[in-house]
C-alpha cells in the first residue's frame, strides 16, 4: 500500500531507512494528473530500484504569466490510486511553502546555459529555470539513486542531464520512451484540454514528425523539410511555434548521416502540444 507524505522529515526518514537496509531508491517527479505515460515511468523506475518515490507538485516557477498554472488539472485521489496500482511505495506531496521556504520570488534559482536558449526555452522564457530549480530541490529532498524522465520532454531531459552533471548530483538519469494513444498522439495531461473536434487533429503532429524523418532520410534539405512540416501543421489548424530537425544535442545538424531528432511545438486552440521523434538520418 502506498504511503503519502507532505512532511520533509517523514520523507527523509523513509528514504534513509531504505538506504540503510541497502535498498536502491528510484524517483519519478510529476506535476500530477497522471495517465498511463506516467505510470509507465513508475514501472520503469521499479525495474531499476527496490523502492519507488513519486512526487506530485504543480510547480509555479516553471509556468509563464500567461500559461495554465491555475487551470492545470489537479486530481490527487486518482493520482494516489494510480501510483499505488503502478507499484509506487511513497508519494511526496510538498506544499509550495515546503518547496520554496523563502517564497517563490526570493528562491535560489538554477539557470542552465546553452541548451535552454533555443526551442522551448525561446518560446517559454524562464520555463527551464523553473524546471531546473524545482528538480534540484526535489533531488535534495528525496535523495534518489536514480530518477526517471520521459523522452517526450526531450529538451527538459537534456536540461536535467546537464544540471546533474554540472552540479554533480549523485543521481543516475533514466529516459523513458513516450507512450502514445492508438492514433499516435503522445500522452500528455494537456490532451484533456482538447475539444472533441480538436482531438483527432492533434494526432497530425506525430504523422508530421514521421514525414519529417522520411524527408530527411530521402536526402531532402533540412530547411525544406521544416517549412513543409510547418505549412502542413498550419493547414491542419495549428499555430506552429517550431517544427525543426536537430542533432541530438539540439544543435543544427551537419549534412550527411547521423543521429537526429525532429521536434514540434504547436497550439491547437488553447492547447499547446509538444512531441519529438528520434531517428538516424
Ligand atoms: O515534466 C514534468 O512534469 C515537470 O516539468 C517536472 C519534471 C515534474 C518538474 O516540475
Amino acid at each position: 500500500m502506498i504511503d503519502v507524505t507532505s512532511e520533509l522529515a517523514a520523507l527523509r526518514d523513509r528514504v534513509t531507512g531504505w538506504k540503510r537496509a541497502g535498498q536502491q531508491v528510484a524517483f519519478v517527479p510529476t506535476m500530477g494528473n497522471l495517465h498511463a505515460g506516467h505510470f509507465s515511468l513508475v514501472e520503469l523506475a521499479r525495474r531499476h530500484a527496490d523502492r519507488v518515490v513519486a512526487s506530485v507538485f504543480v510547480n509555479p516557477t516553471q509556468f509563464g504569466p500567461n500559461e495554465d498554472f491555475s487551470r492545470y488539472p489537479r486530481t490527487p485521489e486518482a493520482d494516489t490510486a494510480g501510483l499505488d496500482a503502478a507499484g509506487c511505495d511513497l508519494l511526496w506531496l510538498p506544499s509550495v511553502e515546503t518547496m520554496y521556504p523563502f517564497g517563490v520570488e526570493a528562491t535560489v534559482r538554477i539557470g542552465v546555459p546553452g541548451v535552454t536558449e533555443t526551442l522551448e526555452g525561446a518560446h517559454r522564457p524562464g520555463h527551464f529555470e523553473g524546471v531546473a530549480t524545482v528538480v534540484a530541490r526535489l533531488f535534495n529532498q528525496v535523495q534518489p539513486d536514480v530518477a526517471v524522465f520521459g523522452r517526450k520532454d526531450y529538451q527538459q531531459l537534456a536540461v536535467i542531464r546537464y544540471m546533474v552533471r554540472d552540479l554533480a548530483f549523485p543521481v543516475e538519469i533514466i529516459a523513458a520512451d513516450t507512450r502514445r494513444e492508438a492514433d499516435g498522439l503522445a500522452m500528455s495531461s494537456r490532451n484533456q484540454y482538447l475539444s472533441a473536434e480538436e482531438r483527432p487533429v492533434a494526432a497530425e503532429i506525430n504523422r508530421c514528425l514521421q514525414s519529417m524523418r522520411e524527408g530527411v532520410r530521402a536526402g531532402r534539405p533540412r530547411e525544406q523539410v521544416e517549412s513543409e512540416a510547418a505549412s502542413r501543421l498550419s493547414g491542419a489548424g495549428f499555430a506552429v511555434d517550431y517544427a525543426v530537425v536537430r542533432d541530438r544535442e539540439l544543435g543544427l545538424p551537419a549534412t550527411g548521416h547521423g543521429p537526429r531528432v525532429a521536434l514540434v511545438a504547436a497550439r491547437l486552440g488553447r492547447t499547446r502540444l509538444i512531441d519529438n521523434l528520434e531517428f538516424e538520418a
